[in-house]
């Protein structure tokens, strides 16, 4: 049987603009280098396909300098899509340059019409539930109308809290399998992952939190040890990826690619 949080068929990226360079960030800790951004975003592509699954590669829009960061524009689950309502102003168009990919992938593409705003980086599906981490870039009213579209396809929905100062839920965790989360202890401390398995980034190393398991591998990014050691002595199969210059916009491993 094929766990549907981590066992993906497919998956679908965007190379990087050379827009980057104006990409949105919290703190400006330097302009990121595109080429080293394109060495690392194919050596990303490359360890998804090496477990076997498609890659839509779709092509870089300079109009929209963050539009690498493809996980903030849709929810992709078993039963459907979801195309989401960024919070940040500049990155709303990348939702409707995503609509038509995955309206030829998915029977069921539904949209969050607003007036909340809602983006992907905030939403953790496992096992057992889609928790949606308010944020600055996820309100109220768009995890509202989330929570009526899953519901229709019998999912449920819990909504739980981003911590201050963190760009998205997912920013602090990611899922290993349907039932263990990593997590930074900052986060896991809100209480939010209440009887799964946790496994905490170690300390110094929050940024490793934003990982992901796909198929057989768990993409971390490069440059913390010890929380890739502790991943691997789980029985993880870590593949180190250089994140250098996405982290200069708050960017990850989530953030790369939708996956389903
Ligand atoms: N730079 C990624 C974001 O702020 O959405």
């Amino acid at each position: 049987m094929t766990d549907p949080t981590y066992e993906f068929t497919r998956a679908v990226t965007r190379r990087p603009a050379a827009s980057i360079v104006n990409g949105l960030r919290a703190e400006d800790i330097g302009t990121p280098d595109l080429a080293r951004m394109e060495d690392a975003h194919a050596h990303y592509v490359a360890t998804l396909k090496q477990t076997g699954a498609e890659v839509i590669e779709l092509p870089a829009l300079e109009a929209f300098p963050d539009s690498v960061f493809v996980e903030d524009t849709a929810l992709c689950l078993p039963k459907g899509a979801v195309l989401m309502r960024p919070g940040a102003p500049s990155r709303m168009g990348e939702v409707a340059v995503m609509a038509p990919t995955l309206d030829a992938l998915y029977d069921e593409l539904r949209r969050i019409e607003g007036p909340g705003h809602i983006e992907g980086g905030d939403i953790l599906v496992t096992g057992r539930e889609i928790l949606v981490g308010r944020s600055d870039r996820t309100d109220a009213e768009g995890v509202a109308e989330l929570t009526r579209i899953v519901s229709d396809w019998g999912y449920s929905l819990r909504e739980v809290f981003t911590p201050p100062g963190v760009l998205h839920f997912k920013t602090d965790c990611s899922l290993l399998d349907g039932e263990t989360i990593l997590s930074t202890k900052r986060l896991d401390a809100s209480g939010c992952f209440e009887g799964y398995r946790v496994l905490h980034t170690a300390e110094g190393e929050e940024a490793a939190a934003n990982s992901i398991r796909f198929n057989q591998f768990v993409l971390c990014p490069a440059g913390f040890p010890r929380t890739a050691e502790m991943l691997t002595n789980h029985g993880f199969e870590v593949v180190e990826i250089n994140n250098s210059e996405c982290a200069k916009l708050d960017g990850g491993m989530s953030c790369l690619s939708l996956r389903f």
